[in-house]
C-alpha cells in the first residue's frame, strides 16, 4: 500500500531546498504526493524560526487538520531542532520530529510510525553530509537551480538562531557539489545558485592535493573555478557572504569567470560601530564600506545587496542614523530588512534596552524609504539597456510575465506564450520603485 504525504516548507532558500530533496527521497520509496493536507496519510511542516514565533503559527496550523485521514504529523527542520522534546509537550499531535540534517532517514521513521512499530520518533542528530547522498536524484530540476555547499554557521551572531538550529559550520566535498551541478545540468539548469548560510568560508574537500601544496580543502572561487568549466551554465550565484570572510581572491574571480553574475549578496544588519560589536560581527561599518569599495575597484561593474536588522536591542537615534550613512554611501541595488525579533537562548534577547515595537517601525519606514531611493535611481539606469532575464513566474496581468536579470531585479514582460524557465532578452522601458518593464526582443 501506498502512503501520501503533504508537504509545506517555510522559509529560506536552503529550506526550499531541504524541502525540495524530502520530496524526492519520499516519491523515489513509493510515497506519494498530496496537495492537500486534508487527504494526506502523512502531514509535514519542514520550518524555519529564524525571525518568527514559528512554533505558534505551527500549533494553529495543525489544529486545523481536522481530517480521519491522518496517521503522522511531522515537524521538521529548525524548529524541531530549536523544541526538541518541548515539541510533543506543545503539539501532542506531532508523532515525528526530526531535525534539517536528518531527512535521508524520513521513509524509515515514516514507516515505523505508519505499521506501528514506533509511536513518536525525534531524531536531532547532525549527521552532516549524509542526507545530501540523494541529492542527484530528483523527481525535477529547475532552470535554476539551488545547490546546497556548506551549512550550519560558527559565527554566533548574537541575534541568530541558526548557529543553534543548523549546527556548526561544514562543507560539503568538492566533487560532491561538482557531481550535483553535473547532474543539475545535465537534466536541464541554466542558472546555478550555490548556497548555505556563510558560503565564502567554505572550506571543501579538495578532489586532489595540489602539487606544491599540502592544502586539503578548497576555497569558494577555487570551486566557483572548476564549476565554470562544466558546459551548459549560463549564470552562477552564490549566497550568503559574511563580509568579515570576503577576500580579494573572491572579488578577483568575477572578472575571471564570466557566467559569475555581478551581482553579490553580502549582509551588513547595521551602520552602527556599537551594535555591530553588540551583534558580534566582528568588523565595523568603515571596514565594510572598504570592502564594497575595493569590489566596485576591481569589478566596476558589481552591484551588491543586503540585510538589515531594525531596532537591535541598544540601537539609539544615532546608532539608526549610522546605518542610514551607511546605506548613502555603500548604495545598494536591493536590500531586505527586518525589525529585530527576540530569538529564545540567544545571547541578545536576553540584553537590556530591547527596543519598543513602534519605535522599531518608524526605523524601519525611514529605512525602507532610504534603500528604495538607490533601487528607483538603479531601476532608472536600467532604462533603455537591454537585460537577459530568466522568466520565473507569470505576472498578475494576463499574459504576463516574471524574470530576473544578473542583478536579481524583477523584469515584467508580455508574453503570448507561456515561457516560464526561459532565457529571454528584454529592452527595459520605464522603472518604478520594485521592477523594471520591458519587451522581448526575441
Ligand atoms: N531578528 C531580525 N532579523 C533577523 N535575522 C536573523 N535573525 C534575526 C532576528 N533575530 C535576519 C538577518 C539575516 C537574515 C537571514 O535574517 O538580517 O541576515
Ligand atoms: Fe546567523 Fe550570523 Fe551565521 Fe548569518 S552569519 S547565519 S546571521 S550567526
Amino acid at each position: 500500500m501506498s502512503y501520501s504525504f503533504y508537504i509545506k516548507v517555510y522559509g529560506c532558500q536552503m529550506n526550499d531546498y531541504d524541502g525540495q530533496r524530502i520530496e524526492d527521497i519520499l516519491v523515489l520509496n513509493g510515497f506519494i504526493k498530496e496537495n492537500n493536507p486534508l487527504n494526506a496519510d502523512i502531514v509535514i511542516f519542514y520550518t524555519c524560526n529564524i525571525r518568527e514565533k514559528a512554533v505558534h503559527k505551527l500549533e494553529s496550523t495543525i489544529g486545523m487538520i481536522k481530517s480521519n485521514k491522518t496517521k503522522v504529523i511531522a515537524v521538521g527542520g529548525c524548529v524541531a531542532q530549536a523544541e526538541k522534546d518541548n515539541i510533543f509537550k506543545r503539539i501532542p499531535r506531532v508523532n515525528l520530529s526530526f531535525g534539517p540534517s536528518t531527512y535521508h532517514k524520513l521513509p524509515e521513521y515514516l514507516n515505523d510510525l505508519l505499521h506501528g512499530k514506533k509511536k513518536r520518533i525525534i531524531d536531532l542528530n547532525n549527521y552532516r553530509l549524509e542526507k545530501f547522498d540523494i541529492s542527484n536524484k530528483r523527481k525535477e530540476v529547475t532552470t535554476s537551480a539551488y545547490v546546497a555547499i556548506q551549512e550550519g554557521c560558527d559565527n554566533f551572531c548574537t541575534y541568530c538562531v541558526v548557529p543553534y538550529t543548523r549546527g556548526r559550520e561544514y562543507s560539503r566535498p568538492v566533487i560532491d557539489v561538482i557531481n550535483e551541478v553535473k547532474y543539475l545540468v545535465a537534466n536541464g539548469a541554466k542558472e546555478i545558485v550555490l548556497g548555505g548560510q556563510n558560503v565564502n568560508s567554505y572550506h571543501g574537500e579538495a578532489p586532489y592535493i595540489t602539487i606544491g601544496s599540502n592544502r586539503k580543502t578548497w576555497r569558494i572561487e577555487e570551486l566557483i573555478k572548476a564549476i565554470s568549466t562544466i558546459d551548459g551554465i549560463k549564470r552562477l550565484r552564490y549566497l550568503t557572504s559574511h563580509p568579515k570572510d570576503f577576500t580579494v581572491e573572491l572579488m578577483k574571480v568575477h572578472n575571471e569567470v564570466p557566467m559569475l553574475v555581478p551581482f553579490v549578496h553580502i549582509p551588513v544588519q547595521s551602520g552602527s560601530d556599537k551594535i555591530l560589536k553588540l551583534m558580534n560581527r566582528n568588523h565595523t561599518a568603515r571596514e565594510y564600506l572598504d570592502k564594497l569599495k575595493l569590489f566596485r575597484d576591481i569589478c566596476p561593474d558589481i552591484q551588491f545587496s543586503s540585510d538589515f536588522i531594525v531596532g537591535f536591542p541598544g540601537e539609539t537615534e544615532e546608532d539608526f542614523n549610522d546605518t542610514l550613512k551607511l546605506v548613502e554611501e555603500a548604495k545598494y541595488t536591493l536590500s531586505f530588512y527586518f525589525k529585530y525579533s527576540v530569538r529564545p537562548n540567544t545571547p541578545a534577547a536576553k540584553m537590556t534596552n530591547q527596543i519598543d515595537e513602534k519605535i522599531k517601525e518608524e526605523r524601519l519606514a525611514k529605512l525602507i524609504k532610504a534603500l528604495l531611493k538607490d533601487q528607483v535611481y538603479y531601476n532608472n539606469e536600467l532604462v533603455g539597456t537591454t537585460q537577459e532575464i530568466l522568466i520565473t513566474k507569470k505576472g498578475k496581468r494576463k499574459n504576463q510575465y516574471i524574470g530576473k536579470n544578473v542583478y536579481m531585479q524583477s523584469v515584467i514582460i508580455n508574453s503570448n506564450e507561456n515561457i516560464i524557465d526561459q532565457f529571454k532578452t528584454t529592452l527595459i522601458e520605464s522603472a518604478s520603485e520594485n521592477c523594471v518593464f520591458g519587451k522581448l526582443l526575441d
